[in-house]
């Protein structure tokens, strides 16, 4: 067994020497495997990404993220219904803005009747506090260049014109209803700033879950079809997502957002990351999140799809390895199947 590391102590084991410890023994039947198991999955650890999109009576399934679809807001309430019944805590709404809505400055995203405020007074409406909704922070689906900020003429992606844009972004969220503020746009300094922005609005109770650690990774293909901004993005976001050989690097980020005033803190993307959630993990001793991000549900449907195999087994041994790696919780667009498997 592994003990819990303590400054200046070692960590021992207890293992002994075959055969007296025969490592097998606990394993031989199904009831001592339960009892042994030091990791449980339960609904409560799943939070569930939804799309939100223009119109009524829609439902527009992504054809990157097969099984997933975007809802129009009155359908919208019937998913949050939905998760409450299967036990899971929390939403993650994303907005597919219509085009037209789409500008260089973004400025939708201070429209307090823009998607994703009316798709959280329809869940908060129809649930209350038996759930919470988590409301993404960025620019992307609102910029008429799919970036995360405001852009210079070079393209360049601007901090701090983008930082005092996106506060207006969390206190529209935050009038709106929503419960947790995630900005994913990882702007140097806006975590603190949003924090005060909140706190001086009244909205003291409003958490914060940052997007700390999140990489320009390209398992990110599926949720820019589904928001409507992968035709529009030119380039990357390599000038302000992190870089995927970088782990020193993400102590930093975290140790700032925390610092700043973050309730909690995710690691995106998740599988491939999970090295990164167990450092945090264990260097800071804070919440940590993950999101298996769009790539990763679609790597799965599509190797299952293929024969290649068993996706509910798959869907479950991988966020499994999200609670053994350490996180209390992990964004998924399986959590209502998975909810349902372990229900
Ligand atoms: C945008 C944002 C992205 C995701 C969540 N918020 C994409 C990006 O940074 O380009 C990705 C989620 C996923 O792939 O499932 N700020």
């Amino acid at each position: 067994m592994l003990r819990r590391r303590q400054a200046g102590t070692k960590t021992t084991r207890m293992t002994g020497q075959f055969p007296a410890t025969r490592l097998r023994r606990t394993r031989a039947t199904a009831w001592s495997r339960a009892l042994f198991r030091e990791t449980v999955l339960t609904p409560a650890d799943l939070i569930w990404p939804l799309f939100v999109t223009e119109g009524s009576g829609v439902e527009d399934p992504i054809g990157s993220l097969p099984g997933v679809s975007r809802w129009s807001v009155d359908l919208i309430a019937a998913r949050a219904k939905e998760a409450v019944a299967l036990g899971i805590p929390c939403l993650a709404l994303f907005p597919n803005t219509q085009a037209d809505r789409r500008s260089d400055d973004g400025r939708e995203a201070l429209n307090p009747d823009n998607l994703m405020c009316r798709a959280i007074r329809a869940i908060k409406d129809a649930c209350g506090d038996q759930i919470g909704v988590l409301t993404d922070v960025a620019l992307d689906p609102y910029t008429s260049h799919g970036q995360d900020g405001l852009v210079d003429g070079a393209g360049y992606v601007l901090n701090d014109p983008t930082v005092e844009v996106l506060i207006g972004q969390s206190l529209n969220q935050a009038a709106a209803g929503a419960d947790v503020i995630a900005p994913s746009d990882m702007m140097d300094g806006r975590i603190g700033a949003i924090r005060d922005a909140l706190e001086e609005a009244g909205h003291a109770n409003v958490q914060i879950m940052s997007y700390a650690a999140k990489y320009a990774s390209a398992f990110y293909g599926p949720f820019r079809d589904a928001v409507g901004s992968r035709g529009l993005l030119k380039g990357d976001k390599k000038t302000y997502q992190m870089d995927p050989a970088n782990s020193e690097e993400a102590l930093r980020e975290v140790e700032m957002d925390l610092a700043e005033g973050a309730d909690s803190v995710m690691v995106k993307p998740g599988l491939p990351y999970l090295d990164i959630v167990r450092r945090v993990k264990e260097t800071f001793e804070v919440p940590v999140f993950a999101y298996q991000v769009s790539g990763e549900y679609a790597m799965i449907e599509h190797a299952a799809a293929a024969g290649a195999g068993d996706r509910d087994a798959l869907v479950l041994e991988t966020l499994l390895a999200f609670k053994r790696a350490g996180c209390s919780g992990v964004l998924t667009y399986h959590a209502a199947h998975a909810a349902r498997l372990i229900g």
